[in-house]
C-alpha cells in the first residue's frame, strides 16, 4: 500500500468521494469540484491511499484552519478522510491500515508546513466520522457544538486550541410563503446532495417554496452564519448527515407548503 499526492488521472473519482457507482453521487452537482478548485490557491492538500495493485481505497482532504468552518491558528483542518467501504464499487478497503497511513502522511506533510498542529472534525455517534477513531489516533476533544466534535494533536507547546465557529443567523421566513435554505460550502458531497435535493424539490412544489442558497465558502458569509452546511425549512433545521432522501425532504417542504396554503 502507498499514500500519494492527488494526480489528474485520480481527480473525478476524488470529487465522487470514490464512489463512482454511487447514482446519489451524480444529485451532487458540481460544488465540489468549484470549492477544489477554489482551495486549491488556499493550500488544499489531497492525498489518496492505493493497495497494491494501484487501486485508490482512501482519501484525505485538509487545509489551513482559517479556510474551515472552525476557528484557529496556524493549524491545518481535516476536512474528511474516508476509505472506502462499501462491498460496491471497488469494495471495501477499511481495517487494512489505509486510515492510519493518510493520517499519518497527512500530519507529517502539515509539520513540513510548519503547522502547529492538526485538527479533526467528528461525531459522538457511532457513524459516519466517529470522534472516537480520532480519539484512539491520538487526538483531544478541544471544543463541541451539538454531536459535532471538534479535535486536535498540537505538534508544538505553543499551539492554540481552535474553537468551533458558532452557529449564529437563522433564516428570516417570509409571510405567505415557505423558505428554504441551504447553506453550502462544497466541499462536501453528501451536503451537496442535501443541497441539490433541497432545490430541485422547492422549484417542483410551486411558487408558495422560495429556495434560497447561501455560499459559505466566503469567510464572511460564514462568520455571520456561523454554519457551513445546513438546511431549513423556514427556522427549522433539517438534520442533514447523513443525507435524507429527495423524496423526505419534498415531503417536509410539501407539509409546510399545505399549512401555508391553508391558513391562506
Ligand atoms: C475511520 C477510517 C478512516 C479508518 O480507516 P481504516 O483504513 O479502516 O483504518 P485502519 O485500518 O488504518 O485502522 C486504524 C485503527 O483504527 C481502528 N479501526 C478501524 N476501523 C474502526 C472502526 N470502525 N471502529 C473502531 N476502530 C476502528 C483499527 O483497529 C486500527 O486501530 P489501531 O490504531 O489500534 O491499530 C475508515 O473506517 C472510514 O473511512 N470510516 C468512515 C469515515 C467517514 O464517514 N468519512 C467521511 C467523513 S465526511
Amino acid at each position: 500500500m502507498k499514500v500519494i499526492d492527488l494526480t489528474d488521472e485520480h481527480k473525478q473519482l476524488y470529487f465522487m468521494c470514490l464512489e463512482d457507482w454511487s447514482e446519489e453521487m451524480k444529485e451532487a452537482g458540481e460544488h465540489k469540484q468549484i470549492w477544489y478548485n477554489k482551495m486549491r490557491d488556499r493550500g488544499l492538500r489531497v492525498k489518496l491511499a492505493l493497495d497494491d495493485t494501484g487501486e485508490v481505497g482512501g482519501m484525505i482532504q485538509y487545509a489551513p484552519l482559517e479556510h474551515a468552518f472552525a476557528e484557529g491558528k496556524d493549524l491545518y483542518f481535516i476536512y474528511c478522510i474516508w476509505v472506502h467501504g462499501y462491498k460496491k464499487g471497488r469494495g471495501d478497503f477499511q481495517k487494512q491500515g489505509m486510515g492510519k497511513a493518510l493520517l499519518r502522511a497527512a500530519e507529517s506533510d502539515a509539520k513540513e508546513k510548519e503547522a502547529k498542529g492538526m485538527v479533526a472534525w467528528g461525531l459522538s455517534l457511532p457513524f459516519w466520522m466517529k470522534a472516537s477513531w480520532f480519539k484512539k489516533q491520538g487526538y483531544s476533544k478541544v471544543d463541541k457544538q451539538g454531536m459535532q466534535v471538534l479535535l486536535w494533536k498540537p505538534f508544538t507547546d505553543n499551539a492554540i486550541p481552535p474553537k468551533w465557529v458558532k452557529e449564529k443567523k437563522k433564516p428570516g421566513a417570509i409571510p405567505g410563503k415557505v423558505t428554504v435554505t441551504a447553506s453550502v460550502n462544497g466541499w462536501c458531497q453528501a451536503q451537496n446532495i442535501v443541497c441539490e435535493r433541497a432545490k430541485r424539490a422547492s422549484a417542483e412544489l410551486g411558487d408558495k417554496v422560495v429556495f434560497r442558497e447561501i455560499d459559505t465558502f466566503d469567510n464572511e458569509v460564514l462568520s455571520e452564519w456561523g454554519i457551513s452546511d445546513a438546511l431549513f425549512i423556514d427556522e427549522k433545521e433539517i438534520r442533514t448527515g447523513p443525507p435524507p432522501s429527495y423524496k423526505k425532504i419534498k415531503r417536509l417542504i410539501a407539509r409546510k407548503a399545505k399549512r401555508v396554503q391553508e391558513s391562506a
